[in-house]
């Protein structure tokens, strides 16, 4: 998949950050429920369709009187699927992990998602933990204080949310964003990741001699 950020449209509307998120987590956790209620404040039940490698949303926000384009990437959480998401990792300023608090084998893998952030991004990377589902208490396998507990115990911001109700779901996108703005600016970022690139230095080899 191209990256929308390629696009030499001279039309094109300012922004004065553009920021990347990627949504990470088992199969089923509603990854792409929470994007869709964020983007469009919509919640599509009933059957349930697998995202097929990656894709992407794209939302425009005012925060901190900042014209922001958040460019939101929805991975698949099938695991045949996980090395093209793995590409994109690199590139991104922050990751929603994302567990089912109805699914104590989603928390499980907590470890192993937070780990592939770990060795695949850069450390300006920001994180943040959501148990989604919280609407379905009668079904629940994770209480809220574990989630609380873990995230704790790695450092992260933590909240509970539904896709389907639409709790907290602005929340965690807002909290994410300002956490990224706070520390840096993307744009800075991807300009000294541009410049580093301008001024490796070129090993001269030894001139063949010539017959
Ligand atoms: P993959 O693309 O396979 O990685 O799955 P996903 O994480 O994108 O999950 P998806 O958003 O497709 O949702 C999986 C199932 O959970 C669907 O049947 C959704 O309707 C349901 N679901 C998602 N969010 C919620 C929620 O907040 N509450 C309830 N009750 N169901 C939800
Ligand atoms: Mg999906």
């Amino acid at each position: 998949m191209g990256d929308p950020d390629d696009s030499t449209n001279e039309n094109e509307e300012y922004f004065d950050e553009k920021i990347k998120l990627m949504i990470i987590g088992e199969t089923r956790t509603g990854k792409t429920s929470l994007i869709s209620r964020y983007c469009k404040n919509e919640f599509k039940g009933g059957s349930y369709i697998s995202t097929i490698g990656i894709d992407f949303q794209i939302k425009n926000i005012e925060l901190n009187s900042k014209k922001i384009r958040l460019q939101i990437w929805d991975t698949a959480g099938q695991e045949r699927f996980r090395n093209i998401a793995k590409n994109y990792f690199q590139s991104s300023d922050g990751f929603i992990i994302v567990y089912d608090i109805s699914s104590s084998e989603s928390f499980e893998r907590l470890d192993y998602w937070i780990e592939e952030i770990k060795s695949n991004s850069d450390e300006f990377t920001k994180m943040i933990l959501v148990g989604n589902k919280c609407d379905i208490q009668d079904q629940r396998q994770i209480k809220k204080e574990e989630g609380e507990e873990y995230a704790k115990k790695k450092n992260i911001k933590f909240y509970e949310v539904s896709a389907k109700e639409g709790t907290n779901v602005n929340e965690v996108f807002e909290y994410l964003v300002k956490d990224i703005l706070k520390s840096y600016s993307p744009n800075e970022k991807y300009k000294k990741r541009a410049s580093k690139m301008l001024t490796v230095p070129i090993k001269k080899g030894k001139k063949k001699k010539c017959c």
